[in-house]
């Protein structure tokens, strides 16, 4: 009865039952693996959503690839971060997720494939499955600071492929994609007719200092077809607001022919709500406070990783560029999940590695927007774990 772009089992993992069964005991613990900006008590100015309420957006007024003025605040957006990419190459979404969707329609018909990098974002197996287009991985190598392994890339492209995706600074190992890299890729993906997709989202969120200078931006590419996708979602930490974009990068008959097509695509759904439209311009800039608070929030909490792991010789924390997220290496004494259902036992819950698709165990991905306090506490019980320190006799 079903479509086979669902997965045949949809039933919960030990995990999530665990996860459950302990909320259902009213039994409280830590939650590192929070990634919801809303629910990590940062300060949201009050009226953070009064422009939701303009009243044109009591007309309904449709444009496929957005109204012109938030295509145009997006613009702006990029300007801020240094870098010039015109409305008109501005598609707006309603996530980011949907631009993926909305990327894969464009680019792919059912069967083909896109590459995704390993490790990476979960949700890929989902976002690729549900538009008929097969993932197929590539490596990042953890011992060059998670850069693109190209010989694992180049490997896995096939007569299929139709894209490339690639996850800057990614989630979870807070990589950044270099210049050098992404110009690399280009004149892999130009050779072969792929597109290069980016997501973009964390780019305003660099962890160690200046990691964020000399990246490798897609809407500025001029030799291949590239879509960046970002979005309030992460920019400002507004993921319930629902508002995300595509912008265009390429040589102009391809990104004319390319936007042409997604305006047909957006068309046919005009998902994106009229007030958010109206609203963009003031969100994006009222959200800079918002931004302001979850960096010094990341930072003073990849910091008190850094200090806490530090301490415990067993256990290291993997340098992270960017993102909302760090990595914790430790002993394998049991299997990931095991490990992380112990933990769960002494009050705080991680992400084990292979959620990510880590090449191997035994990784713990915590997400670095819990308060500061619950952070600390939370990184402390796992690190007692590992702490095997001799007593002094
Ligand atoms: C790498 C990455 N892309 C996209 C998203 C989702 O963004 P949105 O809420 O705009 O769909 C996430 C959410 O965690 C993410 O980690």
């Amino acid at each position: 009865m079903f479509s086979s772009r669902l997965p045949d089992n949809v039933a919960t993992n030990r995990l999530t039952d665990a996860v459950r069964a302990r909320r259902a005991r009213g039994e409280p613990f830590i939650d590192l693996t929070e990634s919801n900006p809303t629910r990590a008590g940062l300060d949201y100015p009050a009226d953070l959503l009064a422009p939701l309420a303009d009243a044109r957006g009591l007309r309904y007024a449709p444009s496929p690839l957005g109204a012109i003025d938030a295509r145009r605040a997006v613009s702006a957006d990029y300007a801020r971060q240094g870098m010039s990419v015109p409305a008109e190459r501005i598609a707006l979404t309603a996530s980011t997720s949907d631009g993926y969707s909305l990327l894969f329609k464009l680019l792919a018909d059912a069967g083909d494939d896109v590459l995704v990098p390993r490790p990476s974002y979960p949700l890929f197996d989902h976002l690729t499955r549900l538009d008929l287009v097969v993932a197929r991985h590539y490596d990042l190598d953890p011992h060059g600071g998670w850069a693109i392994d190209f010989d694992s890339l180049e490997r896995a492209i096939t007569p299929r492929t139709r894209a490339v995706l690639v996850v800057s600074p990614n989630n979870p190992t807070g990589s950044f994609v270099s210049m050098a890299e992404l110009d690399r890729l280009a004149a892999i993906c130009a050779a072969r007719g792929l597109a290069i997709i980016a997501d973009e989202v964390f780019s305003d969120y660099e962890l160690e200092p200046g990691a964020g200078a000399g990246v490798g931006r897609a809407a500025a590419r001029t030799d291949v077809l590239s879509f960046a996708l970002g979005g309030l979602s992460k920019s400002v930490g507004l993921p319930q607001v629902k508002l995300g974009w595509i912008a265009a990068g390429g040589p102009e008959p391809e990104v004319t022919a390319a936007l042409e097509r997604l305006e047909l695509i957006c068309d046919t759904y005009l998902a994106v709500s009229t007030p958010v439209q109206l609203a963009a311009p003031a969100l994006l800039e009222r959200g800079a406070a918002v931004r302001a608070h979850i960096s010094t929030r990341i930072r003073r909490n990849y910091q008190t990783l850094q200090r806490a792991a530090g301490a415990v010789p067993s256990c290291r924390v993997l340098r992270s560029d960017g993102g909302w997220y760090a990595v914790l290496q430790v002993p394998s004494l049991e299997s990931e999940e095991d490990l992380v259902l112990r933990l769960l036992a002494d009050g705080v819950l991680a992400h084990p590695g292979y959620f990510f698709d880590f090449s191997r165990e035994s990784f713990l991905v915590v997400s670095l927007l819990p308060p500061e306090a619950a952070f600390a506490d939370g990184i402390s019980r796992i690190l007692r774990h590992f702490d095997c320190t001799v007593p002094r006799i």
